[in-house]
């Protein structure tokens, strides 16, 4: 037997009694919470102190839950962390909104998670011009993952003399940059075209388009991309169709070109069979990753058509834009033509031998006649 098992029980007990008793069931917010801009047209640094008396929580992890969000949206975005410090994006038209609490977990607490009140600040830039006088429409697509095309129309009110700017910036950039190749019409910029982006893929891309007029000030527009979400490739390349030995109509095509990855694309597959090219009534047949594709021809027709467009999928990004499509037509013979076009030099050579032994006939006919006639004079 083992006699100093028995004082193991109320030892135990006493040392539990003991951590109860210390355990902090509450502890304090962090203190002096901060939100500041440092001109990146939306990323705003948050910054908080840890509570008081930190370190005398022996034993135990101190972390912080930091909730954000901007005015108007439904959710709050979380993030844990143990940092003092976060850079987080907001939409900078409107009031970011920030809460902070302690979380505190370990020995100290006996393994069960506390968390302290919320601690909260809000952060507004500085509003600047009438809410009509900000662009409309802006719209951007990611071209091949090659260029990033921003598309915009002037303001509701458009002061004389208006000039519109774009600047942007992502992680890893140490300032903001102006774009450098503008889209003009009737010499005002209504439009970007921005290059070697690809550092700022699956990455937020703050952007902002502000501008002045002689005496007015102009409200900016402050948006955030994920470029991948705004993808567009080209339209699928060299489309290939021919039929099988069991008359089945065979697809393939090759992906587009440029920069695109090739893994992030799928494909919509169309058929129009008999229509035409004009009024084509388009059946969709398959939504696929592969290049290549039977089709049954259900209908015998003469004429099958199929287009093919390309986007980015599901494992890419959670949305794109479809391609144009890229369409080709094949001509199948029927059986029946086939037939026919036996029959037709059959039929046509039995007509004419039939039309050459009816002249005949008529010339034997008419030959003893003339014979008569000239033996008559
Ligand atoms: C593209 O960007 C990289 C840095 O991201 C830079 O080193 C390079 O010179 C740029 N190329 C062009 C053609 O602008
Ligand atoms: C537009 O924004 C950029 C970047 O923040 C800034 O440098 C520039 O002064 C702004 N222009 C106007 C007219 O507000
Ligand atoms: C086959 O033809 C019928 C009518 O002629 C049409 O309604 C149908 O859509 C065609 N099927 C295909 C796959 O084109």
């Amino acid at each position: 037997m083992a006699p100093w098992r028995l004082p193991v029980l109320p030892v135990a007990l006493v040392w539990g009694w003991v951590l109860a008793s210390s355990s902090p069931s509450t502890v304090a917010p962090p203190r002096d919470l901060q939100i500041t801009d440092p001109g990146l047209l939306g990323s705003l640094d948050v910054q908080w102190k840890p509570p008081p008396h930190e370190q005398t929580f022996n034993e135990c992890s101190v972390k912080y839950k930091l909730e954000y969000r901007s005015s108007g949206d439904r959710d709050w975005k979380v993030i844990f962390t143990r940092k003092l410090k976060f850079r987080v994006g907001f939409d900078l038209s409107r009031t970011a909104e920030v809460r902070v609490q302690t979380l505190l977990k370990g020995r100290c607490t006996g393994d069960v998670e506390v968390q302290s009140d919320w601690i909260s600040a809000t952060f507004q830039a500085a509003p600047q011009g009438k809410l009509e006088s900000e662009v409309q429409n802006f719209h951007c697509i990611y071209h091949d993952w090659e260029y990033l095309k921003c598309t915009w129309q002037p303001g509701l009110l458009t002061p004389r003399g208006v000039h519109y700017e774009l600047y942007y910036w992502y992680e890893g950039l140490d300032r903001t940059v102006q774009c450098d190749r503008y889209i003009r019409e009737h010499g005002i910029n209504v439009g970007c075209v921005l290059q070697n982006l690809s550092q700022a893929e699956y990455r937020d891309l703050n952007v902002c388009v502000n501008g002045s007029a002689a005496a007015t000030l102009l409200r900016p527009l402050y948006t955030t991309l994920r470029l991948h979400n705004l993808a567009k490739p080209s339209a699928p390349e060299q489309l290939r169709l021919s039929v099988s030995a069991a008359g089945e109509l065979l697809v393939a095509w090759s992906p587009p070109g440029g920069r695109v990855p090739q893994h992030c694309l799928e494909y919509e597959v169309q058929v129009a069979e008999d229509a035409g090219e004009a009024a084509a009534a388009w059946a969709f047949v398959s939504t696929q990753m592969e290049t290549a594709l039977t089709i049954s021809r259900t209908n015998q027709s003469h004429i099958s058509c199929v287009r093919v467009r390309g986007r980015t999928n599901i494992f890419c990004a959670d949305q794109g834009f479809w391609s144009e499509w890229t369409q080709n037509c094949f001509s199948v013979s029927r059986k029946e033509d086939k037939q026919l076009f036996i029959l037709i030099p059959i039929i046509l050579s039995l007509s004419i031998s039939l039309i050459i032994f009816m002249l005949i006939g008529q010339c034997k006919k008419r030959s003893p006649a003339g014979k008569q006639t000239s033996v008559g004079h």
